[in-house]
């Protein structure tokens, strides 16, 4: 096929997915990922529950495999995530260190995560999601806001402890709803002003965008164009599509649905190409096919999210994202 065919050659950024290591032991699915992306996310065994087992006991098979992958198929690696609320493993929560030995842990955490893949993974997600949609900090379950006075500072320190680990590494803030939460943006972008005059490194914020095919585009449009006046890198981190939008049982992929789900890409894909060239970073999709996507578990069974179908067949919607790239 004609290189303005494929994605990830038109992309003048990079074209990304969420994957598995295990799913790589699919011929089609490696085979379907080389050929259309540049850059892969680990879906989960790059975060502290898949690879911290202990104090100095750290399991880096997975997130080892997924490296070398990429670096046999000319693939970047975007690092997720480092610190996210969710990801704390047990025997860290359980111990309930006062907030030095929590700070002092993770310093090393960082340090020994970003160290180990310094030059392989060019980006990495510091902190994830520790604001809510109203602009308020995360607290509920929230290791963090538990153990600091200002947790703001402390992941600051976070970006400098990986910035000191691998210089090279564009250092991320991610979060979803960036776009159709207004206090959450405003939230980041106060984040992003206090980072620069603190002194904490920041290179750019992603986008989850899990949307639905009736969120509005003009929102996403003008909430991707709010974000780059940070002047920041601007990563789309997670795309998926809903398009079974009442998660109805009877719900029928029918051509008219596959039309208006492409064209929810395709406008998606170009409200990112409005941003400034030099702030483009990627977009990456949260998954490769729709037989493996987190929403048959979170939205519902009957959802076909992304461009591959359960076959590996190309669908309309990465008509869509191909027609969306300048
Ligand atoms: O595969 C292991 C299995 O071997 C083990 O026995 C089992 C018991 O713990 O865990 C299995 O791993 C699960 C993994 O998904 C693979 O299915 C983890 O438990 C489960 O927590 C993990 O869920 C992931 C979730 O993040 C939490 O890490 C989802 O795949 C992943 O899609 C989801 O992704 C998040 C982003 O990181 C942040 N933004 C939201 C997004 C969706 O929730």
């Amino acid at each position: 096929t004609a290189v303005d065919q494929v994605i990830r050659h038109k992309a003048a950024f990079n074209v990304g997915a969420a994957v598995t290591r295990n799913e790589l032991n699919s011929a089609s699915y490696a085979n379907t990922l080389k050929t259309h992306y540049s850059q892969i996310t680990a879906e989960y065994e790059m975060k502290m529950a898949h690879i911290w087992n202990g104090v100095n006991n750290y399991n880096w098979t997975n997130a080892d495999a997924l490296v070398k992958f990429a670096e046999d198929n000319d693939m970047e690696v975007h690092g997720h995530t480092l610190v996210w609320y969710k990801s704390f493993p047990n025997w860290f929560k359980n111990a309930n260190y006062d907030s030095a030995s929590f700070e002092g842990h993770v310093k090393t955490y960082i340090e020994t995560v970003v160290g180990r893949y310094k030059g392989k993974i060019i980006s990495w997600d510091v902190a994830n999601e520790i604001f809510l949609d109203n602009g308020g900090l995360r607290s509920t379950d929230c290791p963090v806001f538990k153990t600091f006075k200002d947790p703001v500072a402390f992941y600051g320190r976070c970006y400098r402890y990986a910035r000191e680990a691998d210089p090279e590494a564009k250092l991320f803030y991610n979060d979803y709803n960036v776009v159709l939460a207004g206090g959450k943006r405003g939230a980041m972008r106060s984040m992003a002003t206090r980072f620069k005059s603190e002194g904490y490194p920041l290179d750019g914020i992603g986008d989850q965008m899990h949307y639905m095919e009736t969120t509005n585009r003009n929102t996403i449009k003008n909430g991707l164009a709010d974000m780059a006046l940070t002047g920041l890198l601007i990563h789309i981190s997670e795309l998926d599509i809903r398009i079974n939008t009442g998660q109805s049982d009877n719900f029928v992929y029918s051509t008219t649905e596959q039309q208006k789900h492409a064209n929810a890409y395709k406008e998606i894909v170009e409200a990112y190409e409005a941003i400034p060239q030099s702030q483009k970073f990627a977009i990456s999709t949260w998954g490769l096919h729709d037989g493996s996507t987190w929403l048959t578990d979170w939205w519902h069974p009957k959802e076909y999210p992304l461009l591959f179908d359960d076959k590996f067949e190309k669908k309309l919607t990465y008509e869509g994202f191909l027609n969306g790239l300048k």
